[in-house]
């Protein structure tokens, strides 16, 4: 679908690129970036004020958040609908989503993801560079699947978790809410206590 709006990307790091450029081949021809800490880029990009700007260009902007951390991304999202933004969805156009898939509101995937048939995404969520979740995933609002994470057939990711690089959750296995999955950690069985989970197969770090 080409979209000829503006799009603002809340967020001005490295994972704000990302996000600019997958609106970029979505059609966007207008990119701006809002940033607390970050006042301007190298890449041509502007940044044109702080996050409680955000009102000032609601009238005709689409926003999205480009916050790698779950919570900042969740409180951040949360204050832009209720002052009303209009959230948008990215997907690059090398991801390869199957049918009966759903995907939320505010939620980016890269390139080389893959979402097999029948997962539903929640709103907010990172599904990173060719990480891939596979057929019938439950995954939750404000999650993050990180570059090359796998989640196989059937898992469930609770709201706020974060899969890290790398890792692997095996079928029909759930991971609670807030969870952290380390890099290169293999998911065996389920987690249902919020902590750090790494290693294979994946213990809690204490
Ligand atoms: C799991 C993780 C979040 C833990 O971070 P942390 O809480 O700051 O942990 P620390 O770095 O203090 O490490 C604590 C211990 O766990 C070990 N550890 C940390 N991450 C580990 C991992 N992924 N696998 C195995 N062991 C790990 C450390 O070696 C250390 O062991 P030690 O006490 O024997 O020295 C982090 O190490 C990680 O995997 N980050 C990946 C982030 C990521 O994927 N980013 C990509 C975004 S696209």
């Amino acid at each position: 679908m080409i979209k000829d709006k503006q799009l603002v990307i809340v967020g001005a790091g490295g994972h704000g690129s990302v996000i600019a450029d997958i609106a970029r081949l979505n059609g966007y021809r207008s990119i701006l970036f809002l940033d607390d800490a970050c006042a301007e880029r190298a890449d041509g990009y502007s940044v044109v004020g702080k996050v409680e700007d955000a009102p000032r260009f609601m009238a005709d902007s689409d926003f999205i958040l480009a916050i790698g951390n779950n919570a900042t991304r969740e409180r951040l999202q949360t204050w832009l609908a209720d002052q009303g933004a209009r959230l948008t969805t990215l997907i690059h156009p090398n991801a390869v989503i199957g049918e009966n898939v759903t995907v939320g509101t505010g939620t980016a995937i890269m390139a080389g993801a893959v979402v097999n048939p029948g997962a539903a995404i929640g709103d907010g969520v990172i599904l990173n560079t060719c990480s891939s979740v596979d057929h019938d995933c439950r995954v939750g609002d404000f999650v993050h699947i990180a570059v090359g994470a796998h989640l196989c057939g059937t898992v469930t990711v609770g709201d706020g978790a974060f899969i890290c690089a790398g890792a692997t959750v095996i079928n029909n296995i759930s991971v609670c809410k807030g969870a952290t999955v380390g890099a290169g950690a293999v998911v065996v069985r389920d987690i249902t206590e919020k902590g750090t989970y790494v290693g294979v197969p994946a213990r809690q770090l204490v």
